[in-house]
């Protein structure tokens, strides 16, 4: 991917993670990396007229967040290009409008509240940015060798596809394509009945016809065909993987909605980092 990989950092653990994952995927694909933090001093404007020094200290303060990243970055990866920035704003706002070819985020921030799963920013960069989104968590894990990605029914998830190959190709990994379905609620009309073996060969399809054209673009890549009667949540964060990849929205889509139930419900739910690729 050659580019600019630009990964959001607070000072809190999860971002520490993240800063770390994105320096690995910087060597992976040859992207520069740029770590950044956004000053926000709304919170700070309690007493509603400037408070003297206070100017000063939180740019230390954040000169010192930065550093720290820049630190663990080089430690982690020492021949990965590097670089910092500091700017001013709302964290959500300026993320997601950042240009870059993949931001990198932590799960949970400072801020937030004991029992939250996911951050503010989190939720927000997640949904909007126009590149793809990765959100990883504190908890280290080994490597497992395998990659999840979430195959629907919808043209929707094909940039998620591209992105889930090119990841697997990169790292030698097992690309899992995760397909679920699930008989619909009988509640209107109870009288259709289905074949499940037909039902069973029609969705294994989806995943054939959806994928050709990754297949062989990407002959290398070893897949493994997923099929499961399930919801889709359950079926993308029953595998222990290295890596899952979903779209943004997939079918259920409201433009409105901020990402779709799916993306939202592997966020939380998941153990391991997690790529949001914004759907088409
Ligand atoms: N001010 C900021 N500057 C840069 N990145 C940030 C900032 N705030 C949050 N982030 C990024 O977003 C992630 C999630 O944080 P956030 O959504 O704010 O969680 P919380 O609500 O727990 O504070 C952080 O791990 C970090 O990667
Ligand atoms: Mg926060």
């Amino acid at each position: 991917m050659a580019g600019l990989i630009i990964a959001g950092v607070d000072g809190s653990a999860p971002s520490t993670a993240a800063i770390e994952w994105a320096a690995d995927d910087a060597l992976r694909t040859g992207a520069e990396l740029r770590i950044v933090h956004v000053l926000d001093r709304h919170p700070y404007d309690l007493t509603r007229f400037p408070v003297p020094e206070q100017e000063d200290l939180l740019r230390e303060a954040a000169g010192k967040v930065l550093g720290a990243a820049e630190a663990t970055a080089r430690n982690r990866q020492p021949t990965v290009q590097v670089s910092t920035r500091l700017i001013e704003g709302a964290p959500a706002a300026v993320l997601r409008e950042q240009e870059a070819s993949e931001l990198v985020i932590g799960n949970r921030g400072l801020g937030g509240f004991a029992g939250a799963l996911l951050g503010s920013v989190t939720m927000e960069v997640a949904g909007r940015a126009g590149c793809p989104v990765v959100v990883v968590r504190a908890e280290r894990q080994e490597t497992i060798g395998e990659i999840g990605v979430g195959v629907d029914d919808t043209g929707t998830c094909e940039p998620a596809l591209g992105y889930a190959f090119e990841q697997a190709r990169l790292r030698g990994a097992t690309l899992r394509l995760i397909h679920a379905w699930q008989v619909p609620v009988h509640a209107f009309a109870p009288e259709i009945l289905y074949d499940l073996a037909e039902v069973r060969a029609a969705q294994r399809e989806i995943v054939r016809t959806r994928t050709a054209a990754l297949r062989a673009k990407f002959p290398e890549v070893n897949l493994v065909e997923d099929v499961q009667n399930a919801h889709p949540v359950e079926a993308l964060t029953s595998t222990a993987c290295d890596l899952i990849i979903v779209g943004s929205h997939g079918r259920g889509a409201l433009g409105s909605l901020l990402l779709g139930s799916v993306s939202r419900g592997v966020l939380h739910h998941a153990g391991c980092p997690v790529a949001v690729v914004r759907s088409q």
